[in-house]
């Protein structure tokens, strides 16, 4: 359980925004789009008015960042713990859209499906997008250079950046999901495998970079004090998205009470410790605000191990690792896209080739392609960064959801069999709405316009189509 975990965990998150978020960002222009959510409250109650807001972008966090790591890390225990025992109370494996189909209703699932896209559709945008810096990177170490208006992205910081499309991006999507629609995936002895080469690229950066580190690149160690911890925490909290994929394994634990906490918590443990650890090595090698912008920002420990001089073959191994592990963790996604996608359409919530199945390979092969295209599509066009963002806002928001679903249950369906229950509860289902909650004020308002847009439009379809079609148009659909 903990590998199935750390297998969807470690994707391209840790080897991009670590140095991003350390970085912070800044515009030339101010706009109250590029403020964060919680500096407006702040300033609203302190004084009134927004004249102290940060309107050029986010603080830095600086080396800081670990610290981000170990309170995220906190954050998606309590959240995680939630997502356990709302997926023991049915016995089916699934995602948190099926569970809450079964106990809460279908507006309820439908909400959380259409926010789930965010999670695995838009996380896995985000996934491709550093996948092809990386590429690109270790393409160039061995003499192959792509051009850069068709290996980048269109928009980034807000801008144009004159590029044509990221064709390695969209690509490597495409032919995972050639892959899905002949029916690979990922055996558990395969994700073990994968498991054991993030692990092992990682630590071997540790070694390798750690012996490039200037202990001088630490100080100042928190530029921006708690506000740029906060932010940089609401970043990196991409780097955890897929920890929940352990409590879809509840039906097969032997003993869930025990192995579901246990495979959560020792997967971000885990995933905890190498997190902290590329983080005071990267921004230990070189000055956090270097990863702010350009191949630095793209692929900072390419660039940070090409900079300093580490030997090509090492560097060679440790981004061929992480290039491998972010090709499981797109799998894993793109795989459980597609089912979600195949769950809601079984329900009438989407149209009915979203779950037709391939006469000869018996997969989704209509909703496979179209998670392709919805992944491919836009990972061509934007950078990491703003489709992390929205992924964490959309993954932080369906936290909050199941949380507070976990107190609701509680109460409607005290009776109801569980396989594993939250302990002290109702204090650590309101700790996770609270610290989930609380990231999500660290993105800036233009996530949360993006945010309030996407759901709206899901609403929209809802009531335009999916509330007519469902299965259970006039019934009760609770207790299925
Ligand atoms: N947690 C995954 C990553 O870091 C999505 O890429």
């Amino acid at each position: 359980m903990t590998a199935l975990g750390i297998g969807a965990i470690i994707g391209s998150g840790i080897f991009v925004l670590t140095g991003t978020a350390a970085a912070g960002e800044h515009f030339e222009a101010p706009s109250i789009l590029h403020a964060q959510v919680m500096d407006i409250f702040w300033n609203l109650l302190r004084q009134g008015n927004l004249h102290g807001a940060l309107m050029h972008g986010r603080p830095a966090a600086g080396p800081a960042i670990a610290i981000s790591f170990i309170l995220v890390a906190i954050a998606c225990s309590f959240a995680g713990l939630c997502y356990a025992e709302l997926a023991s109370m049915i016995p089916i494996a699934g995602s948190a859209y099926t569970y809450s189909y079964a106990t809460l209703g279908e507006i309820f699932a439908w909400i959380i499906g259409w926010d789930l896209i965010l999670e695995y559709a838009v996380s896995n945008v985000a996934v491709c997008v550093g996948f092809a810096g990386y590429l690109k990177a270790q393409l160039a170490q061995f003499g192959l250079a792509l051009p850069e208006r068709w290996s980048s992205p269109v928009w980034a910081d807000g801008k144009w950046t004159g590029a044509y499309f990221n064709v390695p991006a969209f690509l490597i999507v495409m032919i995972l999901s050639w892959l899905l629609v002949r029916g690979v995936r990922e055996s558990a002895k395969v994700n073990n495998v994968m498991v054991a080469i993030k692990i092992a690229a990682i630590a071997l950066f540790l070694g390798v970079g750690g012996m490039l580190v200037h202990k001088s690149n630490w100080v100042p160690f928190a530029p921006s004090g708690f506000s740029g911890v906060l932010t940089g925490g609401a970043i990196v909290f991409f780097t955890y998205i897929g920890f929940d994929s352990v409590s879809t394994a509840a039906e097969e634990a032997k003993n869930p009470q025990k192995d579901i906490p246990f495979g959560i918590i020792a997967s971000l443990i885990v995933c905890t410790i190498l997190y902290v650890g590329v983080a005071l090595v990267l921004l230990g090698m070189m000055k956090y605000s270097v990863f702010g912008s350009g191949a630095a920002a793209e692929a900072p420990v390419a660039y940070a191990l090409q900079q300093l001089g580490a030997r090509p073959i090492w560097r060679s191994v440790i981004i061929i690792g992480a290039l491998m592990g972010m090709l499981s963790s797109l799998l894993v996604f793109q795989y459980g896209q597609t089912r979600i996608w195949f769950a809601m359409s079984r329900d009438r919530l989407l149209p009915a080739f979203f779950s037709r199945v391939h006469k000869k390979f018996k997969t989704p092969h209509w909703s496979t392609w179209i998670a392709g295209l919805a992944v491919g599509l836009p990972s061509g066009l934007v950078d990491i960064g703003d489709a992390a963002d929205l992924s964490n806002i959309g993954t932080l928001f369906a936290f909050v959801l199941v949380s507070i679903g976990v107190l609701v249950l509680r109460k409607t369906q005290p009776e109801r069999p569980r396989g594993f229950k939250v302990p002290w509860v109702p204090l650590f289902p309101i700790i996770s709405v609270i610290l989930c909650g609380g990231l999500m004020t660290g993105l800036t308002v233009i996530t949360w316009i993006r945010f309030f847009v996407w759901l709206a439009l899901g609403l929209v379809i809802y009531f335009g189509f999916s509330q007519r079609h469902s299965e259970f148009a006039s019934g009760d659909h609770t207790g299925r």
